[in-house]
């Protein structure tokens, strides 16, 4: 009889089992033993969400309840589509009544409830085909953009940088009053323009590194929580 696979792994590796690999170059080698020894990765496997990257919005989610009540959510840089799958389940969002809008200039395999934008979030259409396809004011913006990597250290943290700061004026744009805005960014690369004018913009501006988050690298991520809204900023100020 042969042995039955574990539920959801493909591999029928037991969690937690350790894989080595021969045959590749060394640093190949560390990046798929790192991948498949991750506890991450295979939970993500066993959950059924396409990414371990889900982990990293479900443990921000656990400690600053920003997927609670959302009922439009934009999803940025959103392949292969993890952060999406936890925004259509949220929000309850299914092909008849769309409340997930997602955009990545990879292809990304549909999913249930959400609109697929295969653009660059960077092109001046998007903005607008988003607010289309979310179909109403969103509350929650994520975020999990990172520029294609160069090799040039300074090129990529500064091309991630300029997205995360892009998506941010594109949340305070379009965000209903107390909604909340994710982005990626990097430990002290976050400029300080930005975190006064989204210091200005929400109730509460916070850096955070999720245990998900690989302790080796230098991402983290930007929360602004509670959106005070536009009417304010439009109303001039009485004498
Ligand atoms: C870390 S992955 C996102 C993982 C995703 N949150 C998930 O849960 O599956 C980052 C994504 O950002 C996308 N990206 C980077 N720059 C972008 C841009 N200018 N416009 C659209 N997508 C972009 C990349 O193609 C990549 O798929």
């Amino acid at each position: 009889m042969t042995k039955p696979t574990i539920a959801g792994s493909r591999t029928g590796r037991k969690l937690g089992q350790r894989v080595k690999k021969k045959k590749l170059k060394a640093s190949s080698r560390q990046w798929l033993e790192r991948h498949i020894n991750d506890p991450y990765v295979q939970r993500a496997q066993l959950e059924g969400y396409r990414a371990r990257a889900a982990f990293k919005l479900l443990e921000i989610d656990e400690k600053y309840n920003i997927l609670k009540g959302a009922r439009r959510i934009i999803d940025l840089g959103a392949a292969p589509g993890s952060w999406s799958q936890i925004a259509a389940k949220v929000t309850g969002s299914t092909d008849e009544d769309i409340r997930v809008a997602a955009i990545d200039f990879l292809e990304m395999t549909q999913l249930p409830g959400v609109t697929i934008l295969q653009l660059d979030f960077l092109d001046p259409t998007a903005p607008e085909k988003l607010m289309e396809a979310v179909g109403g004011t969103p509350d929650l913006v994520i975020s999990d953009m990172a520029a294609p990597t160069t090799g040039h250290h300074r090129t990529d943290h500064l091309r991630t940088m300029h997205l995360c700061e892009v998506a941010a004026h594109f949340a305070v744009e379009v965000l209903g009053e107390g909604g909340h805005f994710l982005a990626k960014t990097f430990q002290g690369g976050t400029e300080r323009d930005l975190l006064a004018m989204l210091k200005q913009h929400f109730r509460q501006v916070v850096h955070v590194k999720p245990a998900s988050s690989r302790a080796e690298s230098v991402e983290m991520f930007l929360l602004a929580k509670g959106f005070k809204g536009r009417k304010a900023e439009a109303e001039p100020e009485e004498a």
